[in-house]
């Protein structure tokens, strides 16, 4: 008899309950799994006595993907190998779903390679789950598409301000993507509305000719507004120097978007023609939300053939869109260049160029 367990981890990202709901009903209704148990808050709810699992049965998945999040919580960090394998004898588990990012998949494979150690018959199968699609391998991963869709409701937010505040009206939206700017990047390809993107794969220059605030004014001359889309971890070139050391000894950057406003108002204002500028963060509006319909369809598919996987024997492996077909791509292959950053010169990159090119435009 099958008994599994699922565990999301991680920051939160749209589809996050399709998956859960898609690997219940695929365990139970096609397989006859006998129990499927929901390991609460991440890797720390194998740690029973501060959160016990959830038994996730037909019924109690029924609906869940209407809703955001995910329905077993989830957490960062907490990985501990013996309350692990603790938690999965103890509930004589035989299948573990891990649904996260590159390092909740490290451990992953640290759990599979410590089971075959132990001469355990259990399979580990991952899920890759980032709202940054920055994992290595995939076409996208889940959630990217819904986050992107909302993303562009806040870029057509900080237009209608940047157009209707004048003269000089600006709009600054900043966008997730610790060291991946794929988020900012496809929403402003989508949008059709911004004039400068800024990400971490490109050097940030204010100055000079080929600055952004040279730029900006070029904009403002031409058009009248501006749109500007800052990916969070866009800039360390440019922030570097003001960086804080917090208690835990952890360098905290200043946010780009924040620093670029306060540098856009001094500049303008020393020109003698003062701009409004208005800044958004959508952040965590664009993770929260249920999945859209592509989303939907793409979670499924994951969440069935993540089930295929592990019934036909397969362990430390993780499932994805790969060259438009769904593969199995061992954990170990897909994490070694992870987090992936975007190639500036590739294709997208180029399309977005000519977005900020118009009408003149930071080469
Ligand atoms: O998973 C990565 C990410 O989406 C980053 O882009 C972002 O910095 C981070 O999550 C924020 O999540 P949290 O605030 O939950 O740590």
């Amino acid at each position: 008899a099958v008994r599994a367990a699922i565990v999301t981890c991680g920051g939160l990202c749209p589809g996050l309950n399709n998956i859960i709901q898609g690997i219940v009903r695929t365990l139970i209704s096609l397989y006859g799994a006998q129990q499927v148990l929901g390991v609460r808050g991440g890797y720390q709810g194998f740690d029973e006595a501060s959160s016990p699992p959830i038994e996730l049965t037909l019924d109690v998945v029924d609906g869940i993907q209407k809703m955001g999040g995910t329905f077993i919580g989830s957490g960062r960090g907490s990985f501990d190998l013996e309350k692990t394998f603790q938690f999965l004898k103890r509930h004589s588990i035989c299948q573990l779903y891990v649904v996260g990012g590159d390092g909740t998949h490290r451990a992953a494979d640290k759990i599979a390679e410590e089971a075959k150690k132990r001469r355990l018959n259990i399979a580990v199968c991952g899920v890759p789950k980032t709202i940054d699609n920055d994992i290595d391998m995939l076409d996208r991963s889940f959630g990217f598409d819904t986050a992107v869709a909302e993303a562009q409701l806040a870029i057509r937010s900080a237009q209608v301000e940047a157009r209707c505040n004048l003269p000089n009206g600006i709009g600054i939206v900043k966008l997730m993507g610790r060291s991946s700017g794929m988020i900012a990047v496809h929403a402003t390809l989508c949008s059709g509305e911004v004039d400068l993107c800024l990400v971490p794969e490109v050097p940030v220059v204010t100055d000079g000719d080929r600055g952004c605030l040279q730029h900006l004014e070029r904009v403002l001359e031409q058009k009248g507004s501006a749109v500007v889309v800052v990916a969070e971890g866009a800039g360390e070139d440019v922030l570097g120097t003001s960086a804080i050391v917090d208690a835990g000894g952890n360098r905290k950057l200043p946010e780009l978007g924040l620093w670029l406003k306060d540098q856009i108002v001094a500049h303008f204002k020393s020109k003698g023609k003062p701009a409004t500028v208005k800044y958004i963060d959508p952040s965590y509006m664009i993770r929260s939300v249920p999945a859209n319909a592509a989303d939907s369809i793409y979670t499924e598919l994951l969440a069935q053939n993540v089930v295929h996987g592990a019934m036909a024997g397969y362990t430390a492996f993780s499932v994805g869109m790969r060259n438009n077909r769904l593969v199995y791509i061992p954990i170990g292959a897909m994490v070694k260049n992870s987090p992936r950053q975007m190639d500036p010169h590739g294709q997208t990159w180029e399309r977005v160029i000519s977005v900020t090119r118009q009408p003149n435009t930071v080469p």
